[in-house]
């Protein structure tokens, strides 16, 4: 008899680190296909505070941040009940298999990641070990939970890359443990840029505050940021790659509205870029305005906040220890 009540869902797991303030290019990339992926999946997501110390953390600030994070994905509309929503280093599975796979991963390949050169180049001061192997600890978190799809901005695809490499040649040596996932990416968002400088990636540790939106700012300080934003000297509001300011902008207003490029064109055809920006700021601050208000209420209630990672802990907890197990005995570990 065919039961579809019990067929099982595909996996989807994702993670984000709590290293500040959480932004629209974080929104747009990677959250909001979280929240619309909770229904047909089975989903499972983690605030990776362990990677947040690859770089310098002031303890409260990190304190604070971790809270402020999971409170965030709860505002956003994550269901805890429905999903495991945890903090990475609750479940020690994540670093105990990240010790297995470093033992199965090369020095060369750890050295050609790009984030590694961007972020070293960036803190030539702290260029530590953990910043290397961060790939490998964010394979151990994506492969205890044997997920079909791991939802991320474009920026995550070569360390997903060289997850899959790194599952790949386990089960070659080992036997089938670890699935392979698949990267998720969105078509509309997968890369949203600086406001200030579109050749960069959006990001909450630029230090140029005009050049990122969070997630909480207001609605006054997200339209001045929206107004502020460079832009081109063609004077009209049409997507090309001579054009990365308007062109940034247009795929934010699109990702937010669900209007094709074809459609913005449409509609601010004639138009300057004053009046283009205001809207896209005015549909940004209205999206993530009714996040905010959540937010608010949520980071009240620190007591409740505190059950609910706790209970995420314990159910991934749970996943992570079969995973780990069986990796361990094939690796011929006495357990
Ligand atoms: P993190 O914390 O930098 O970013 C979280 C998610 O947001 C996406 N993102 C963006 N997407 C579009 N445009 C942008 N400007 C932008 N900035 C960030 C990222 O692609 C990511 O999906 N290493 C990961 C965290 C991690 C993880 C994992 C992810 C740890 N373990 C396991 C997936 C699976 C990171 O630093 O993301």
């Amino acid at each position: 008899m065919c039961n579809i009540e019990t067929e099982q869902k595909k996996k989807v797991l994702s993670c984000i680190q709590p290293s500040g303030m959480l932004t629209l290019g974080n929104y747009l990339g990677a959250l909001k296909n979280w929240v619309n992926m909770q229904d047909e999946f089975d989903c499972t997501f983690a605030v990776a505070d362990l990677h947040a110390i690859t770089v310098r953390q002031e303890p409260a600030a990190l304190r604070s941040q971790i809270y402020s994070t999971y409170a965030l994905l709860l505002a956003l509309g994550i269901d805890p009940e429905k999903n495991t929503v945890f903090i990475q280093s609750h479940v020690p599975f994540h670093t105990q298999l990240s010790w297995l796979l470093s033992c199965n991963t090369q020095f060369g390949e750890m050295s050609r990641m790009t984030q590694f050169k961007d972020k070293s180049a960036k803190h030539p001061e702290n260029v530590n070990v953990g910043l290397f192997s961060y790939p490998v600890l964010m394979a151990a978190d994506i492969l205890l939970y044997k997920p079909d799809f791991v939802p991320v901005g474009a920026d995550q695809k070569q360390h997903l890359e060289i997850a899959r490499d790194i599952a790949v040649r386990f089960n070659n040596k080992y036997g089938d443990v670890f699935t392979i996932p698949e990267p998720y990416i969105p078509k509309t968002g997968a890369r949203v840029m600086s406001l200030q400088d579109p050749s960069k990636k959006m990001s909450k540790s630029d230090d140029n505050v005009n050049s990122w939106v969070a997630i909480l700012d207001s609605k006054d300080d997200i339209i001045r940021k929206f107004k502020r934003a460079v832009t081109d000297s063609e004077a009209c509001v049409r997507f090309s790659e001579e054009q990365a300011g308007i062109s940034n902008l247009i795929t934010i207003y699109s990702a937010v509205t669900g209007k094709t490029v074809a459609e913005i064109e449409r509609e601010f055809e004639g138009k300057g870029y004053g009046e283009f920006k205001l809207a896209v700021g005015e549909s940004v601050a209205d999206t993530l305005a009714p996040i905010k208000a959540s937010y608010e209420e949520i980071i009240k209630d620190k007591k409740a906040l505190e059950q609910l990672y706790k209970e995420g802990a314990d159910k991934a907890c749970r996943q992570a220890y079969k995973t780990y197990n069986k990796a361990m005995k094939k690796v011929g570990f006495v357990l």
